[in-house]
């Protein structure tokens, strides 16, 4: 999808359809309405007039033009009540227009950007970015081994229409911008929903390699020799029972550069979760492909990070193995070896997520981090506790989850602090080890980010547990069904506005 900024007008657009965006607001309603008035005269004057348009959230219109237009058709879109709008409704509402113009098979879209409201509360970049990520986002679907395609819809141009000239270059730079944060979160999500016959530890290995290449960032792929030498025993044991070979992947924006602070994103990057041993029930169990969507989050961060050349020295850790039950496999009761020395006891071998994340968190210590962000589907009590409107976050510095806190809010990839008080650490004692990897049935997410804290350095750290908001059980407005690519929009947008 092509995406211009342009001073133009509604009737002077070169497009196939064209939508205006409308606030349920004194103010606004009117100012907003002209232009759809102008346009549709009597027949939109009715609709209104019978409150079949009343500019909630999202409502959409459709209208063939009667020849007022360059384009045939005319969407009017509502994005509810001024004071409530956020980024947030112009996702929406450009989600809403842009799935539907991709059915009507529409190549060119344009938008017409409302003017500011004084407040001033959204910004211009704000409300082009949100914009161009409703329409990017919402498009999407998962199509590779469908053979026989649903035509070719597919929207080619989306054309953001401002009144005024002097935004036109902001609006361009914001969308330059979105797009590459858009392509990351895209690609969060195809390797989320790729199958796990194809996408396995080596292949996602190859998929964050040939990014790196593209686009000048920095890939080092470690076999399952390299691992073992290194002494990641978590790694190791959990990939024990698979006949594929586990990877550990490092990827590295601005490597090298010791002028810059570093900032570490470990991701959980287990292809396929059958449970080992502990298997899990066979209902569902196929959404276990999706259990490296913290590695898909990292790669996808990485590779946006690096397109926008931000000035941060940035570094994804992903430990990448299948959780399978061959003869081989790790039992309850092995007791593993991590990196760094400390030791679990294995109680339940589908607690696998952080026995990787150990070996990965300790390793961190090695770029002297300022901060270290995990990101894992780790627990199904993070998803009973939040269900799949915010990811569980828990870490050891309040400075920093405040500041996840506001990227969440912002991209609306939103975040909620459990804590990790010491009185729930006994649960994860062992008699036999350092630590015991399950906590039984109470404050799973917790007992297994306290499970994570035992193995971190001295670094600021913070858990994001995704098992909820990275598998969409159903549609989001601007996210199919399956991997949702969270993560990349929230890093980024942290990143971008990180102070240490
Ligand atoms: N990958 C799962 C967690 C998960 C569950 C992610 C549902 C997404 C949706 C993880 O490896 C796991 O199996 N966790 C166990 C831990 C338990 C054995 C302590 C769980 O949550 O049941
Ligand atoms: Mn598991
Ligand atoms: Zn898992």
């Amino acid at each position: 999808m092509k995406l211009t900024a342009q001073r133009s007008t509604l009737r002077s657009v070169k497009s196939d359809a064209v939508a205006i965006f409308i606030r349920k607001d004194k103010q606004f309603f009117k100012n907003d309405l002209r232009h759809a008035v102008e346009l549709l005269g009597a027949r939109f004057d009715h609709a209104i007039e019978m409150e079949h348009f009343t500019a909630k959230e999202a409502e959409l219109l459709t209208y063939l033009s009667d020849k007022k237009t360059a384009a045939k058709r005319i969407y009017v879109v509502g994005l509810g009540e001024q004071k409530d709008i956020t980024m947030e409704q112009y996702r929406r509402a450009a989600a809403a227009v842009a799935r539907h113009a991709k059915s009507a098979q529409v190549k060119k879209l344009a938008l017409c950007l409302p003017e500011r409201s004084e407040d001033g509360t959204l910004t211009t970049t704000d409300t082009v970015t949100a914009l161009a990520e409703g329409a990017i986002l919402s498009v999407y679907s998962y199509d590779k081994y469908i053979t026989e395609k649903k035509s070719n819809k597919k929207i080619s141009e989306l054309i953001l229409v401002l009144s005024s000239l002097k935004d036109v270059a902001t609006a361009n730079k914001s969308l330059h911008d979105a797009r590459i944060v858009c392509d990351g979160t895209l690609l969060a999500r195809d390797l989320e929903n790729a199958p796990p016959n194809e996408l396995y530890p080596e292949t996602l290995a190859d998929a964050a390699r040939s990014s790196a290449t593209k686009y000048g960032y920095r890939a080092v792929v470690w076999d399952k020799k390299k691992i073992e030498q290194t002494g990641f025993g978590g790694l190791i044991a959990v990939n024990a029972g698979s006949d594929r070979p586990p990877r550990f992947i490092i990827l590295e924006h601005n490597a090298g550069r010791t002028d810059l602070e570093t900032i570490v994103l470990v991701g959980k990057g287990i292809t396929f979760d059958a449970g080992g041993i502990s298997i899990k029930p066979a209902s569902g169990m196929s959404e276990m492909k999706m259990d490296m969507s913290g590695a898909a989050a990292v790669i996808g961060t990485l590779e946006a990070v690096a397109r926008l050349k931000l000035p941060v020295h940035c570094v994804g850790l992903i430990p990448a193995t299948e959780n399978l039950l061959g003869g081989s496999a790790m039992r309850p009761g092995d007791i593993l070896t991590h990196y760094g020395g400390k030791t679990s006891e294995v109680d339940n071998t589908d607690a696998e997520g952080r026995l990787v994340l150990a070996d990965a968190l300790a390793y961190a210590s090695h770029y002297k981090p300022k901060v270290v962000i995990d990101l894992a589907t780790l627990t199904g009590a993070c998803v009973v506790a939040l269900g799949s409107h915010a990811s569980g976050m828990m870490g050891n510095n309040d400075d920093v989850m405040a500041q996840l806190k506001a990227a969440g809010e912002k991209t609306f990839e939103r975040v909620w602090q459990l804590p990790l008080y010491a009185e729930y650490e006994k649960q994860i004692k062992s008699d036999v080890a350092d630590v015991k990897n399950v906590g039984g049935r109470w404050a799973g997410a917790i007992t297994a980010g306290l499970f994570l804290k035992k193995f971190i350095g001295d670094y600021p750290w913070v858990h994001l547990d995704i098992a909820g908001t990275a598998i969409l059980e159903e549609a989001f407005p601007y996210a199919p069904k399956g991997g949702s690519g969270v993560g990349v929009r929230l890093l980024v947008e942290f990143i971008k506005q990180w102070k240490s």
